[in-house]
C-alpha cells in the first residue's frame, strides 16, 4: 500500500504566531496510518521542529540542487534537514513559474533531496491552457519523466499531481478528471519502476479543504492531498488530516 500523506504548503506565509496553528496540528495528533506534514517557510522550520512533536513531520518547500555553495538566497536539502525537516517539495508549479524551473532542475533538486535523506514531494501539473487543448496526459507524462530521477522509490518519493487552474482558485478539478490524471500516474511510475513504482504515493492539490477532501481521498489512485490555503489554519486542515484518515 502507498504511503497516506496530509502536506500543508503554508507557500509565503507564516510569522512568529503560526507557530500556534502548528502546536494545535502537533495536540491533535496523526490519524492511524496517515502522515502529517507541514511545509512552513524556512524561517520557521526549526522553531516548528521543536513543536511539532511526532505527530507532525515537517518539510521544506524547495531545495537547490548543489550540497552548498555560493547560491545566496537559497538553502541546500541538508540545511533543510538540519532544521529538522524529512520532507522537501520540488517543481512546485508557482517555482514553475516564477524561476523558470524546469524538470531537469527539479530531478537535479529530487536527487540532491535524497541524497540529504529527504522524501522528495515531486510536483506535475497542466496549465488551463494544456487541458483545454486536450494535453494533460502529455504535458503531465512528460513533466513526470523528466522531474522523477532514477532510483524513486516510495520510501525516498512522493508525487503531487495539482492542475496550475487549480491551485489557489478555488476551482477544483473533477473526480473524473483526477482519476484520469492520477491513473495515468501511476501506470507510468509503474512501467518504469515496476511494482515499487505503482506504490509510490500520488497527492492531489488544488484547492483542497475540508468540504471536498473525503469525495476527493475516495478516488482509487489519490493517497492523500497536498493543501495549500487551507493548511494555514490548524481549524481548516484538521478535518482534511481526519478525512484522510477515513478513507
Ligand atoms: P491551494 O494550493 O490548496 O491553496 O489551492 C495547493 C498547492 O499549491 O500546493
Amino acid at each position: 500500500m502507498p504511503r497516506k500523506i496530509a502536506a500543508g504548503n503554508w507557500k509565503m506565509n507564516g510569522l512568529s504566531g503560526a507557530l500556534a496553528e502548528l502546536s494545535a496540528l502537533a495536540e491533535a495528533g496523526a490519524p492511524d496510518g496517515v502522515e502529517v506534514v507541514i511545509c512552513p517557510p524556512a524561517t520557521l522550520l526549526s522553531r516548528c521542529r521543536s513543536i511539532a512533536g511526532e505527530a507532525v513531520a515537517l518539510g521544506g518547500q524547495t531545495c537547490h540542487a548543489a550540497e552548498a555553495g555560493a547560491h545566496t538566497g537559497d538553502v541546500s536539502a541538508q540545511m533543510l534537514v538540519d532544521a529538522g525537516a524529512a520532507f522537501v517539495i520540488v517543481g512546485h508549479s508557482e517555482r514553475r513559474a516564477d524561476y523558470g524551473e524546469t524538470d531537469a532542475d527539479i530531478s537535479a533538486r529530487a536527487t540532491a533531496a535524497w541524497g540529504a535523506g529527504l522524501t522528495a514531494i515531486i510536483c506535475v501539473g497542466e496549465t488551463l491552457e494544456d487541458r483545454e487543448a486536450g494535453r494533460t496526459l502529455a504535458v503531465v507524462g512528460t513533466q513526470l519523466a523528466g522531474s522523477v530521477p532514477e532510483g524513486a522509490t516510495p520510501r525516498n518519493t512522493v508525487v503531487a499531481y495539482e492542475p496550475v487552474w487549480a491551485i489557489g482558485t478555488g476551482k477544483v478539478a473533477t473526480p473524473v478528471e483526477i482519476d484520469e490524471v492520477h491513473k495515468a500516474i501511476r501506470a507510468a511510475l509503474s512501467d518504469r519502476f515496476g511494482p515499487t513504482g505503482a506504490e509510490i504515493a500520488l497527492l492531489y492539490g488544488g484547492s483542497v479543504k475540508a468540504s471536498n477532501a473525503a469525495e476527493i481521498f475516495g478516488i482509487a489512485d489519490v493517497d492523500g492531498g497536498l493543501v495549500g490555503g487551507a493548511s494555514l489554519k490548524a481549524a481548516d486542515f484538521g478535518p482534511i488530516v481526519t478525512a484522510l484518515g477515513e478513507s
